[in-house]
């Protein structure tokens, strides 16, 4: 049977994250508290892969990275580069709209401490397969962090040995360009690790790609 790109709201194919998002429906029981679907463009050039939802920002408000720190950065970013509508205000009925821009998470629901576990990331895997599958005019790939990038290196079949994580790495994929930062997270922001030019750097490199 084919796979979806999105992943249904109650997924319960990992039990971990299932189980970690029915207690939270006992205690929040107005955020969302589901698997994330992807935002944006459908006729995406530009495939942004996040992580997995923020226990305060996707998982709370049902939109990728909608909420939270490293959010703030991503659409204040999409925006200067033009894969942005309208504004951006931390709220999925915003009326933002991406333009030739998607984002998506490599795992769908909200893990303990921001972190899924590798069966986890493999479990959500095809769903990451099916999302790109379904942009037929994606142009670049461009991942938020190592567990994204090696996430998205399998779900195109390659070899992660050949194809290491970097800042700012790239590796051309068939018809795609297969870009890849360090997440904007706000840990990554606070140390200095990834500064605002340095994740700018990289939209300018997408928006090149995109355009070319
Ligand atoms: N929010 C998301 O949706 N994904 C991330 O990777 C981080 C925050």
């Amino acid at each position: 049977m084919s796979v979806p790109a999105e992943a249904p709201k109650d997924c319960d194919l990992c039990p971990r994250l299932r189980q970690f998002i029915l207690d939270q429906r006992q205690k929040e029981p107005d955020w969302f508290n589901g698997a994330v679907p992807s935002f944006g463009d459908e006729a995406a050039k530009l495939l942004v892969i996040g992580l997995a939802p923020g226990m305060t920002g996707a998982n709370r408000t049902g939109r990728p990275f909608t909420g939270d720190w490293a959010g703030d950065l991503l659409y204040a970013t999409l925006g200067k580069f033009g894969f942005c509508d309208g504004t951006y205000d931390r709220r999925p009925d915003d009326g933002l709209t991406l333009k030739g821009a998607m984002i998506t998470n490599a795992v769908r629901c909200v893990p303990p401490q921001n972190k899924p576990v590798g069966a986890e990331i493999n479990q959500c895997r095809p769903f990451l397969k099916a999302r790109i599958d379904a942009l037929p005019t994606a142009k670049v790939l461009l991942c938020l962090g190592k567990i994204s990038h090696d996430s998205t290196v399998r779900t195109l079949g390659l070899k992660l040995k050949d194809h290491p994580f970097g800042h700012g790495t790239e590796y051309q994929v068939g018809n795609m360009t297969l870009l890849s930062s360090y997440h904007c997270s706000r840990y990554n922001t606070n140390t200095r690790r990834l500064t605002e030019e340095m994740f700018e750097d990289i939209f300018a490199r997408a928006r090149a790609l995109v355009d070319a």
